[in-house]
């Protein structure tokens, strides 16, 4: 495996994931990873990641010093590289007027080892405000750009390398071509993070840790849960249940396609739920986002925590908990000194669905380990169909949160069925995969209209589509006029109770991808 130690850039997880595309598992652990911990796991490899601070500030984190000492490849990126070079005895100063930010042509010195195969003038993606004015002793330069000396460096002996840009990002063109240099060429690693074998380990781990005792899976239909469920089924058979807890915020004829799924097709035991009532009447007379949201949050677990009882008992919970949530909470990010964190990071969802921590079960969690892409593949080699795999998010609060203010019956229908018809149009048009989420939303405003002699007054229904790699930044979605056309037509005709469609064209930030 290679280990990433994390410095507190926004990229280490994107570096953990590009190793992970050559078939070589990695991991993210904190910068201040002892050389002691790091001889233990015995990684093949060793990448220091970027980072915020400089390092010749006095409370710049730096790596143990130790780990010069391992015997193991190293490849320091961006602060990564700055911290070999100031431990190793070279020096790092603050690049006034040389700071580089974005595209520039890297011109090869050397075109061995690292740089093996890689294009001299090929892009790489440069975002650094310091730079190395003076190699420790012993290295060389292996590449430059137009305005750093030093942008890639090695000391061939001992297997360190170090790049000032960013291979791991999309914009280096060539980025993939390094890293593989790094993974099979200098750290001789083998090609054996593939989905069977994930799936083969998962499924003996699991059936050991589980002997033959009952797992509950509180299941959503989205990616995690279903691929969890197709995997414990295999790995546990009949000693898995599913729990879908119907809210009453599903979309259009979603909870009957789960449930006929699920539980007709694939004979995976799932408890149906419905808890309509009790979800609809607890939100009367509430408007306001967050109390909506907490309400919804709280109703989950009373449901959960009295079906799970009645079902029961219990032994274990089975969770679609990822890296990216096991990463976070690991603390990685925590200034060992300060407690505070050293990079900026926004979660990447606010799960309302979520449970609590204080429940009497023991967790089964098999996907911890990976990422979302990783997960679709897991899924897709299980069997689960395109339609589940490759669906876009949909927030646990669902249709709830796309109805501004209260939440009623009348406003629920209306809703569903506008975006039954967004979604339709948006699949008939063969977007649905180059599209992040598209949904629709209701406003309960009212404005007048005309339809045949008659004069409406009816709500409008926003049409909400954007492009996103990860929902945390997102732009709006650029619909042929002919598409936007076709879904007017049919919101206005089709749902009783709208009589206008608007278009949202905001991007996030500043605005978010949900209404509320
Ligand atoms: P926002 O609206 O914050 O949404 O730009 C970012 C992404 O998160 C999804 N989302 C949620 N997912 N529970 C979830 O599981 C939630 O409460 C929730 N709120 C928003 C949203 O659909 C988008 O993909």
């Amino acid at each position: 495996s290679i280990v990433i130690l994390d410095f507190g850039s926004q990229y280490s997880e994107l570096i953990a994931r590009r190793i992970r595309e050559t078939e070589v598992y990695s991991i993210v652990l904190s910068y201040s990873t002892s050389a002691a911990e790091l001889r233990k796991l015995a990684p093949k490899g060793i990448i220091l990641s970027g980072g915020p601070s400089s390092v010749y500030t006095a409370s710049a984190p730096l790596s143990d010093p130790e780990i010069w000492d391992l015997d193991i490849p190293v490849l320091g990126v961006c602060y990564g590289m700055q911290v070999m070079v100031q431990q190793l005895g070279g020096h790092v100063t603050a690049a006034v007027g040389k700071a580089e930010y974005g595209k520039a042509p890297l011109h090869v010195d050397d075109p061995t080892a690292l740089l093996t195969n890689v294009e001299s003038g090929s892009t790489m993606w440069m975002s650094h405000g310091d730079s190395v004015d003076k190699l420790p002793r012993g290295f060389v330069r292996l590449a430059h750009t137009s305005n750093t000396l030093e942008a890639a460096i090695a000391l061939h002996t001992k297997r360190f390398y170090g790049v000032q840009f960013h291979p791991e990002v999309v914009h280096s063109t060539q980025g993939m071509v390094m890293i593989r240099n790094f993974v099979y060429n200098i750290c001789c690693c083998q090609p054996d993070w593939t989905t069977s074998t994930f799936i083969d380990e998962a499924i003996s781990t699991v059936r050991s840790q589980v002997g033959d005792k009952k797992v509950l899976l509180a299941l959503s239909g989205g990616v995690d849960s279903s691929t969890l469920a197709f995997l414990l089924k295999r790995a546990i058979g009949d000693q898995l249940t599913c729990m879908f807890i119907d809210q009453g915020f599903m979309r259009k004829g979603e909870p009957e396609f789960l449930m006929e799924f699920f539980d007709q097709k694939f004979k995976i035991n799932v408890q149906y739920i419905n808890a309509r009532e009790r979800f609809i009447s607890k939100l009367q007379g509430i408007s306001d986002p967050e109390d909506k949201r907490k309400v919804i949050g709280r109703e989950f677990i009373r449901v959960f925590e009295e079906e799970s009882e009645r079902l029961g008992p219990f032994d274990y919970l089975a969770q679609g908990t990822l890296y990216p949530d096991v990463i976070e909470s690991s603390g990685t990010n925590l200034d060992p000194k300060t407690g505070e964190r050293i990079a900026v990071k926004i979660k990447s969802h606010h799960n309302v669905g979520g449970l609590p921590k204080d429940l009497q079960f023991k967790l089964v969690e098999p996907l911890r380990m990976l990422f979302k892409d990783e997960v679709r593949k897991v899924g897709r080699a299980l069997g689960l169909p395109e339609e589940i795999v490759g669906r876009h998010p949909f927030p646990g609060p669902g249709l709830a949160i796309r109805i501004l203010g209260e939440v009623t019956d009348e406003k629920l229908n209306c809703l569903r069925d506008a975006d039954l018809i967004v979604r339709e149009e948006i699949n008939r048009a063969g977007l649905y995969h180059e599209i992040w989420q598209a949904f629709a939303v209701l406003l309960p405003v009212c404005s007048v209209g005309v339809m045949g002699d008659q004069r409406t007054y009816a709500w409008p229904i926003v049409v909400r589509c954007v492009s996103s790699e990860d929902g945390m930044t997102a732009d709006w979605s650029r619909l042929p006029d002919s598409l936007l056309q076709i879904i007017s037509n049919r919101v206005v005709n089709e749902v009783k109770g709208v009589n206008r469609v608007v278009l949202d064209i905001t991007s996030k930030p500043p605005g978010t991808i949900e209404w509320e």
